[in-house]
């Protein structure tokens, strides 16, 4: 399989992630308990899985790779998925940061995560599409050095066997 397609897997999981806090996000508005680990668990899985190991691959590994097939950082498609991702981030860290004291106040995840979710679904549709394409152009040495690229950075950010260990909390969602 190629690097790409794992790319286009692991939004397949990060889709789960985004109903699964949609759930969270609605059963606090309608005031029903949400247990802690549940929230806990939710913010662990968009840092590691998204922030760290997803979007880290795109914009360390895959972006820049895509430079040399004449996709600039700086233009379209890739400035707009950027600028996404910076957007995302800044709706999480809110929400992050609220996670500590949810039952006290949970209003900052109740409005940041419908827009957060909204925002990644379309980002993930925008992606899939322009993925697909550049599947086509990237060659086969290239794919080789995303694919170890893309591992070594998995070890780097994150400790050993977590993004598993993701995968089967996803599984339990
Ligand atoms: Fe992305
Ligand atoms: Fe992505």
């Amino acid at each position: 399989m190629s690097a790409i397609s794992d790319l286009i897997d692991e939004h397949r999981c990060i889709e789960r992630i985004l109903s699964a806090l949609e759930e969270i996000s609605s059963s606090l508005q309608s005031g029903d308990k949400v247990e802690h680990y549940q929230v806990i668990r939710i913010f662990d899985l968009i840092t590691d899985l998204v922030e760290k190991i997803h979007h880290g691959k795109e914009e360390n590994i895959l972006f820049p790779l895509m430079d040399k097939y004449g996709y600039r950082r700086s233009d379209l498609p890739i400035a707009s998925l950027m600028a996404e991702h910076d957007k995302g981030r800044a709706l999480v860290k809110i929400m992050r940061l609220a996670s500590a004291n949810y039952e006290e106040n949970p209003h900052p995840i109740i409005e940041n995560a419908p827009a957060y979710v909204k925002l990644i679904r379309l980002h993930i549709m925008r992606e899939d599409a322009v993925f697909k394409v550049w599947d086509t152009k990237i060659s086969q040495e290239d794919q080789a050095s995303l694919s170890k690229k893309c591992a070594e950075l998995e070890a780097a950010v994150v400790k050993q066997g977590r993004k598993n260990e993701c995968l089967r909390e996803i599984e339990r969602l």
